[in-house]
């Protein structure tokens, strides 16, 4: 019975992560040819503008930039407000400090403990490995189901519904990166400014420790999430998808980097130009939770 599970499960990753897989950059990589690289984008814009909850998100830019701010200190309420989403709209990254209760803050201090100490006595889905996508810096990551952690939860299954209009079940990863012997240099799609894919995409991310400058932040571009010609004109383009692009020049807005004091939450829509800035001091480290959509809300979502 309980090989029958993994089974069953190990399928429905594989339908997720294949089969249904939300279109990234890997056709207009394959496709040079502007005039098909056109047709494609059209194609899969007209989904995007077919969704109501997308509008007001990626398409609706009537709204100044600047105009609305960017970060938010929560009350005792934990709730998303209408001004949280209007700046999210508008500038494509939103702050929020004081994110979860104490007890679930210290509890998600409990997990990354147990990650740095390498003693994976938590309820990690897999034993913690090192995804290896940084050279210079050294990386653990555990994947966790969102059950665990209620008012994270309660966020997710709020703005999930906002943006695509369903309350989508994140997948939960955990990293805590450590870089020991030397500053770093840049990684391409990770310390360059970037998108990771033209379909309007968005994650959460949560940090219980205060990130400074020198602790590699955040970058977003502020407003480079909307829809736009320029926009358009960047994916029609581009070569690698990133700031080495020329037509990344026009889509680059306002960076805003995003330092943290400890307890806080970010959403970005990582469509937009974003980045992790580079450490450039040894021996600090970062603690990162990521919640993600793309599994769950895949092309069929965007289809249909
Ligand atoms: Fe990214």
């Amino acid at each position: 019975m309980v090989y029958m599970l993994k089974f069953i499960n190990k399928l429905k990753r594989y339908f997720n992560k294949v089969i249904f897989r939300t279109p990234g950059v890997e056709f207009l990589q394959k496709n040079k040819d502007i005039k098909t690289r056109t047709k494609y984008l059209n194609f899969w814009f007209n989904k995007v503008k077919n969704k109501k909850n997308f509008k007001r998100f990626f398409l609706d830019s009537d709204l100044p930039l600047d105009e609305l701010p960017i970060r938010f200190i929560q009350d005792e309420n934990y709730t998303i407000s209408e001004n949280m989403l209007n700046s999210l709209a508008l500038n494509g990254v939103i702050v929020i400090e004081n994110a979860l209760p104490k007890n679930e803050f210290l509890n998600i201090k409990d997990y990354f403990e147990d990650l740095k100490s390498g003693r994976y006595k938590k309820d990690w889905e897999n034993k913690p490995d090192n995804p290896l996508f940084f050279t210079q810096a050294d990386e653990v990551r555990g994947l966790i189901d969102i059950q665990n952690f209620s008012s994270l939860k309660r966020y997710s299954d709020y703005i999930s519904k906002k943006i695509y209009g369903k309350s989508v079940k994140p997948t939960v990863e955990f990293h805590y990166l450590n870089i020991r012997d030397k500053v770093e240099e840049v990684t391409r799609g990770a310390t360059y400014l970037h998108s990771d894919r033209f379909l309007p995409h968005f994650k959460i991310f949560y940090t219980p420790n205060k990130i400074e400058r020198d602790t590699a932040p955040f970058q977003y571009s502020l407003g480079s999430h909307k829809l736009n010609s320029k926009y358009f004109n960047f994916f029609k383009n581009a070569e690698n998808y990133d700031e080495t692009d020329k037509f990344s020049k026009d889509l680059l807005g306002k960076l805003e980097t995003i330092t943290t004091e400890e307890n806080t939450m970010y959403i970005a829509f990582t469509n937009g130009l974003h980045k992790r800035t580079c450490f450039t001091e040894k021996n600090k480290e970062r603690s990162m939770v990521f919640l993600q959509y793309v599994e769950r809300y895949n092309k069929f979502n965007y289809l249909f």
